[in-house]
């Protein structure tokens, strides 16, 4: 298994370890680009803002840990929540202030906000990026109000998510390459306890990208790469559910009073 990332097409390539954050850095120009490296972040906010309650509340604010460059922003419209996000990259928050989100740079496993101030936190496509992970949800459900919700995303560690998430996945213009260090995959089980132990009784269900909406979407891109400029038109591939969270799974849980 290779272990470093290449990336930084206008500065040149430089070489990173897998789960470098100055990876994102140097795919900055990527976040916002539908066809671009981070396009499936994009289907996926979709499906994680799906699961967001609405606020019931004048105020109600959602914290989305490792926002990156706010891709959530655009679901969350009209949805009267304030939307505060927690990144350690300076370079996405910059793009995440552009779409509205009030920006906190920082570690989601010492979050500077008060206990309880969130009636949503989500944790989207995170926790497999930090590597004390029990952590950042100890944090997650710190933020929670009573009654509060936690929504999240994640890879599980299993050899299948291994398999899909970084030999074949990566090999994709969806996933960029190193993004990822398997090691830091998230045990499922594993999750539900700790989210338990911090008052969170979270429910997964496995997930994964529509595979017809997903060649299409290939094509699409494809043919678009033959006019420079141009956005492959059409709708984004779904993220629809699975039996399985062997791979990719959602988590919704709410906190205890
Ligand atoms: C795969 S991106 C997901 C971004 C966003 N949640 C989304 O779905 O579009 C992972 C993000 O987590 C951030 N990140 C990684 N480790 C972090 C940590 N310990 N604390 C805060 N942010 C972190 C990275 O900077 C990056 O923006």
């Amino acid at each position: 298994m290779r272990d470093v990332a290449a990336a930084g097409a206008s500065t040149g390539p430089r070489v990173l370890p897998r789960n470098d954050p100055r990876q994102y850095d140097d795919l900055a120009g990527e976040w916002w680009r539908p066809d671009g490296a981070f396009a499936m972040l994009h289907w996926l906010a979709e499906a994680r803002a799906a699961l967001v309650p609405p606020a019931t509340r004048a105020g109600a604010v959602l914290v989305d840990l490792g926002c990156g460059a706010g891709l959530l922003a655009p679901h969350l419209a009209g949805r009267d929540y304030r939307h505060v996000g927690v990144d350690l990259t300076r370079s996405a928050l910059v793009q995440a202030a552009e779409h509205g989100v009030s920006v906190i740079q920082g570690d989601a496993t010492a979050v500077p906000l008060p206990d309880g101030c969130a009636d949503v936190v989500s944790a989207g496509e995170l926790l497999e990026h930090v590597p004390d992970w029990p952590r950042a949800v100890a944090e997650a459900c710190r933020l929670l109000r009573p009654g509060g919700v936690l929504v999240l995303d994640t890879l599980n560690d299993t050899a299948l998510a291994r398999l899909v998430a970084v030999r074949i996945a990566e090999r994709l213009p969806t996933v960029p390459r190193g993004i990822h260090d398997p090691r830091l995959f998230v045990d499922a089980r594993a999750l539900v306890a700790e989210c338990a132990r911090h008052g969170v009784d979270l429910r997964l269900r496995g997930i994964r990208p529509q595979v017809g909406g997903v060649l299409a979407w290939l094509l699409r891109r494809a043919r678009a790469a033959g006019t420079p400029g141009t956005v492959p038109a059409g709708r984004a591939p779904r993220i629809v559910p699975t039996r399985s969270t062997a791979v990719l799974y959602q988590g919704r849980g709410v906190r205890k009073g």
